[in-house]
């Protein structure tokens, strides 16, 4: 039972009556009193009444009497909310009996694709990639437990012309050591290497053109070569979301291979809706509202001059595919910030072309950044692109040092997975508690701090509730639920229960927006909230129903914390 939904299903009619027609009643939590509404005040210019009077007269017709203990106009025209206790008891008790506490499974599942991590065979994966693997796993789970139908789309980019000078490296190499340099992801090497000679070498780049020109004709032993690249890759990916513990397996990749016998109907498709135009041999679209610097309408090139096909018609017929065959109605991209446009124009074409049909949208998840200590793009401190899988064992290298230092009681077993569950979970929480949008500096202190907006803050706020569950003799809680009295005495309980039910309104809004640091913002408050709590009410040294009732806010705050960590794909140890 979500509290201040059910207060503004009260105001509602009240406020309806009042204007004459639907008002949104604007019901939030406050620093003044529980809830506030400021709605009178905005409704005041529209009806030129004072706002005072109006928030009057809307108290005057609400029915708020079981859930208020008191309901007052304050200031210049606020209704402030106070929750009576009975109804605020109630609440909790709900949480408690509810395994989804309180966040329902949506009455009309969609199905949802997710287009994220998308690395490039044989080149290492990148920041970019990581943030994207982070923000489109945490979605995956979040949308997932809402009870939508989640697709994984792991856009790989395995397709296109630098796969002529891939292959051919291969075959200089001699296939088994070629592989074998792949399979341990030294995958920049291996490309740098291919690039180096097709810049510098003639023939190289010759037989190159001739290699992508076979792998396009389906050549037999080509692309047996093509799948061992593209094999060996994807080995290498699925190691790192393995370290990095996210929910991606290798059914999940769906490269751009995939779509290659879609391109030219799609541009056929484009063509007989009378949307292609030709610019200099090219075949483009012009999608509306897609102009660029100097007002010249840009185009989206869906067919390049020499007849090859790219990344914009490779989107555009996956998309397609997404929507015609796959029956995506809501379809994410996860993918950085400087690719807006590119998304923008894709989205443009395929709604003009009818591939969005209905309730059907698609949405750019944009990110920014991750920026060294030194505020430019993180590179390794040889200046090179840093390797994750680098980055990842220095995570749980550091963790498990912090581990060992904190708590020196956990024997050698506790010690790696409490490592690994802080390291991975301090550079994917470090990810999400900032807005996606903006850029943040990569800072090994900072992320594994035990104080502030971290992981271990919150995985060791829960390890210690869950310690002092062991220290008071019982696994879970009381058992007869129903029996306990919520306490409410002290503001520090009444912070806590409110920081408790805000978290199923966290939930639905970041189902709709993806923004993930709202959740986590939210997670670090009970957190925060259940210390000051801890630090003010004896909880073990209490007795009776004072302390059952406060065994079950903890039980019920330990809760919390796990489900929301677990929505961000991060792992609560028992220990710490
Ligand atoms: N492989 C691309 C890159 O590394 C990202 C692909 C994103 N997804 C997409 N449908 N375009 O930049």
């Amino acid at each position: 039972m979500d509290l201040e939904k059910l207060l503004a299903d009260r105001l509602t009619p009240a406020f309806a009556a009042v204007a004459g027609g639907p008002v949104a009643p604007a019901v939030r939590r406050s620093a003044h009193a529980d809830y506030q509404s400021d709605a009178a005040l905005a409704l005041a210019r529209r009806l030129g009444r004072p706002p005072r009077e109006i928030a009057a007269e809307v108290l005057g017709r609400a029915i708020l009497g079981d859930l208020c203990a008191a309901a007052e106009v304050s200031g210049p025209g606020f209704i402030n909310l106070t929750v009576a206790d009975q109804a605020l008891g109630a609440a909790v008790a709900g949480l408690v009996g509810d395994p989804r506490l309180g966040v329902p499974r949506v009455a009309e599942p969609e199905t949802v694709l997710i287009d994220y991590s998308a690395p490039n065979v044989a080149k290492e994966m990148h920041v970019g990639h990581l943030r994207s693997t982070i923000i489109g796993d945490a979605t995956a789970r979040l949308l997932g437990w809402r009870g939508h139908r989640v697709i994984r789309a792991n856009h790989l980019g395995d397709w296109g012309t630098p796969f002529g000078m891939l292959i051919e490296h291969l075959l200089d190499l001699g296939e088994a050591d070629g592989a074998a340099e792949l399979s341990v992801g030294d995958l920049d090497s291996f490309y740098r290497a291919a690039r180096a000679k097709f810049d510098a070498d003639e023939g190289f780049r010759a037989r190159s053109r001739l290699r992508v020109v076979a792998l396009q004709s389906g050549d037999e032993r080509t692309v047996r070569l093509w799948r061992l690249l593209v094999g060996r890759s994807e080995g290498y990916f699925l190691g790192v979301y393995q370290a990095l513990d996210v929910t991606l397996t290798e059914r999940d990749f769906q490269g751009e291979s995939r779509y290659q016998p879609m391109l030219g109907p799609v541009v056929e498709e484009l063509d007989r809706l009378g949307l292609l135009r030709d610019s200099d041999g090219a075949a483009c679209v012009f999608p509306p509202g897609s102009v660029g610097r100097d007002g010249e309408p840009l185009p989206l090139i869906v067919r390049k001059r020499d007849g090859g096909y790219g990344y914009p018609a490779t989107d555009l017929a996956a998309l397609r595919y997404r929507t015609g065959e796959l029956g995506a109605t809501r379809l994410l991209y996860v993918v950085g910030l400087p690719q807006r446009r590119h998304f923008e124009m894709v989205f443009a074409v395929a709604a003009s072309a009818g591939w969005l049909p209905g309730a059907a949208r698609a949405e750019h998840v944009g990110f920014g950044s991750v920026l060294g200590a030194d505020g430019r793009m993180l590179r390794s401190r040889a200046g090179a692109p840093v390797k994750l899988a680098d980055l990842l064992d220095e995570a749980v290298a550091r963790a498990t040092a912090l581990a060992r230092r904190k708590n020196p009681g956990l024997d050698a077993a506790e010690v790696a997975e409490v490592g690994r569950a802080v390291g991975i979970g301090a550079v994917k929480y470090a990810d999400l508690a900032t807005d996606r949008h903006r850029d943040y500096v990569f800072d090994w202190d900072r992320m594994l701090s035990l104080d502030g907006n971290t992981a271990p803050y919150l995985q060791y706020a829960y390890a210690r509730i869950r310690s002092l569950f062991r220290r008071a003799g019982a696994d879970g809680l009381p058992a007869a639920v129903e029996a306990v009295r919520v306490p409410l005495a002290d503001p520090a309980e009444r912070a806590l229960v409110f920081a408790l039910l805000g978290f199923a309104p966290v939930v639905v809004e970041v189902e709709r927006t993806l923004e993930f640091h709202q959740l986590a913002g939210h997670l670090h408050r009970v957190a925060a909230t259940f210390s000051a709590f801890y630090e003010r009410c004896p909880v073990l040294r209490a007795e009776g129903a004072v302390r059952e009732g406060r065994l079950m806010l903890c039980g019920l705050t330990a809760r919390v914390l796990r489900q929301g960590l677990d929505l961000l794909g991060i792992r609560t140890p028992e220990r710490m």
